[in-house]
């Protein structure tokens, strides 16, 4: 479906066309002044110098021959140049009763689907989940889903941490705790225990506790580094005690992400890529990328027209181990051969990008991706708590993110429960699906690459730029429908009329750029503008709800082409939440 802007342009378009200038003036734009009209034309500004005229000449000349048009209702050459417009308020009913119709609400799938790959998440296994990984997931996954509302093939890949020294420091501390342990006995040939030697519970206490160890004792440390060294390197025991590692943590992330509403197509890690390694090193010595300096293995990276230093890609250290970039490499390698993506997009803390700019340039020198793949960063901002500083627990730790959410789902809770009574049990879950909306709105409705303030109190109220204000908004439709319903009326046949006030245009306007809107948030990877869109298409509609008495109205066409408006209000806003990865509750 044609563009609400492009459809209305193509008009002022042909009268540009026919006063002899060219057709590219004649576009429109959404007025930047509301209140002197609802859209503009700036070509006879931007034509002036061309044809040698006074913008306001031919804006008069257009303006004259527009007199004709029955889509524009009012047409205007303000100076010094500027045409502002007014639409028939018809041809929104006309628009919306296409959407309505239309697959995706006007949506157009892209003509050639590609093939993305998005790597978002990123937890390292066995640490706990903290709130840098929560951005991660709630970016990753409504880019992913607003791509594949596109039309675009996507798969979203978790890429665990799976293979770093934090394996080595829990497995030395597992030997120190229980040295008796098959798993740490050399001479034994039999099969390992299926069980894991500890809860997810221990296991979230053994990592911390080996980690501070770590830092004050050296032979810990080296033990650890042993350790990790023998479980890249193959040994029996320490693989079968790392598999119990993966199973036993990658549940529980599973459910901790299920609860996020996230999901992944594939849970590889850094582990599943590094029988790739070897072979990929001496792909690139050989072809002359990769040489010596200082006893490490390096690519050149730096290009002629960078401002800032670009120091080498490592490839491998010095003592022979591979490092984050040459897993990153190789998982490259390994999407090129197994997905063949079209485009790679990374969701990680802008505090990486140096790095993945690095690891970007070297997988094109060295032609891992043809010269037509994207490697796109998206690089993501601090979460902050109030005082500035990066998000901390109050006694000044490390936020869990389960605790987080458990303390969101609570102050919900209670707000829920303030002044209505509800079932116990509806409450708990409606509080959950809320508490939802708040992290991921407030997280979401900022520019990803902006640092920003984890506010409870801000994003859990009912009003202002928030989630729960957009459930809000939702609910309170549902329940109108509810309601007309049960007056015996039925939403479903309920046929749009034309707008009869200036609050219903507007409503119906802003839904109207819901095409235009998602397709720039997809263009621009920015599920913000979705967030920027849905709080202004509330915002209309609760503008459009306090001036009108729906169920009183006894016109019944007009009441039923009220009820058709909420009802498209309402799947533009759930489609919109889905894509930002949250959905709202029956009641609230
Ligand atoms: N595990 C990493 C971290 O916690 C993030 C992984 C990002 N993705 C990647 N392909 N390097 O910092």
């Amino acid at each position: 479906m044609k563009k609400i802007l492009e459809l209305l342009s193509e008009e002022m378009q042909g009268y540009f066309e026919k006063a002899g200038y060219d057709r590219e003036l004649g576009k429109l734009s959404i007025s930047n002044r509301p209140d002197l009209c609802e859209f503009q034309c700036n070509g006879a500004m931007a034509g002036a110098k061309k044809y040698k005229k006074a913008p306001i000449m031919i804006a008069n000349e257009i303006a004259e021959l527009a007199k004709e048009s029955t889509l524009y209702s009012k047409i205007e050459a303000v100076s010094p140049g500027f045409l502002n417009l007014q639409v028939n308020p018809a041809i929104f009913k006309e628009y919306l009763e296409e959407m309505k119709n239309a697959p995706k609400y006007g949506v157009e799938e892209a003509k050639t689907p590609q093939s993305i790959v998005i790597d978002y998440g990123g937890p390292n296994v066995a640490k706990p989940l903290h709130v840098g990984h929560l951005r991660s997931a709630i970016i990753g996954e409504s880019v992913k889903r607003i791509a594949r509302f596109m039309g675009h093939t996507v798969i979203g890949d978790i890429h665990l941490g799976d293979w770093g020294l934090q394996m080595g420091l829990i497995m030395t501390e597992l030997q120190e705790r229980m040295p008796s342990l098959v798993y740490f006995d050399e001479s034994f040939q039999g099969e390992y225990p299926k069980e894991a030697p500890f809860t997810i519970t221990e296991l979230e206490e053994i990592y911390p506790t080996a980690s501070k160890k770590s830092k004050e004792e050296e032979s810990f440390k080296e033990a650890a580094m042993e350790a990790t060294f023998k479980l890249q390197n193959g040994d029996r025991g320490y693989r079968a005690l790392w598999q119990h590692i993966m199973q036993v943590s990658v549940a529980d992330l599973k459910k901790n992400y299920h609860s996020l509403n996230v999901d992944f197509d594939l849970w590889n890690g850094e582990s599943d890529v590094q029988d790739r390694i070897p072979g990929m090193v001496s792909y690139m010595k050989e072809a002359g990328y990769a040489y010596e300096s200082a006893g490490a293995l390096v690519v050149d990276v730096k290009e002629e027209t960078d401002t800032k230093e670009v120091p080498p890609c490592m490839i491998l250290k010095s003592d022979g181990a591979s490092l984050y970039n040459t897993t990153d490499l190789a998982t490259i390698l390994e999407r090129m051969e197994k997905i063949k993506p079209d485009h790679i997009i990374y969701v990680v803390d802008k505090r990486q990008e140096l790095y993945f700019e690095q690891v970007f340039r070297c997988a094109k020198k060295t032609k891992l991706v043809g010269e037509d793949t994207r490697l796109t960063f998206l690089g993501f901002g601090t979460m902050n708590g109030k005082d500035g500083k990066p998000f901390k627990t109050r006694d000044g730790g490390v936020m869990r993110l389960e605790n987080l959410i458990h303390d969101i789902n609570e102050e919900m809770y209670r707000k829920i429960t303030e002044n209505r009574v509800t079932s116990e049990e509806e409450a708990r879950k409606t509080a959950q699906i809320v508490a939802l909306s708040a992290v991921k709105y407030g997280d979401l409705s900022n520019q990803a690459a902006k640092d920003y303030v984890f506010d409870v109190e801000r994003f859990t109220s009912f009003e202002g730029d928030t989630g729960p204000y957009i459930l809000y908004t939702i609910v309170r439709i549902k329940s109108i429908l509810a309601k007309y319903r049960e007056q015996g009326g039925n939403p479903d046949i309920a046929a749009l009329q034309c707008p009869g006030s200036v609050v219903e245009k507007e409503l119906m306007m802003s839904i109207s750029n819901f095409n235009t809107m998602i397709a720039s948030a997809f263009e621009e990877v920015a599920p913000h503008k979705i967030c920027a869109y849905i709080f202004d298409l509330s915002n209309a509609f609760n503008r459009f709800y306090h001036e009108t008495k729906i169920l009183t109205e006894e016109e019944e066409m007009k009441k039923a082409g009220w009820i058709a408006l909420l009802g498209l209000t309402r799947d533009i806003l759930e489609t919109s939440i889905d894509l930002l990865g949250f959905m709202a509750p029956e009641r609230m």
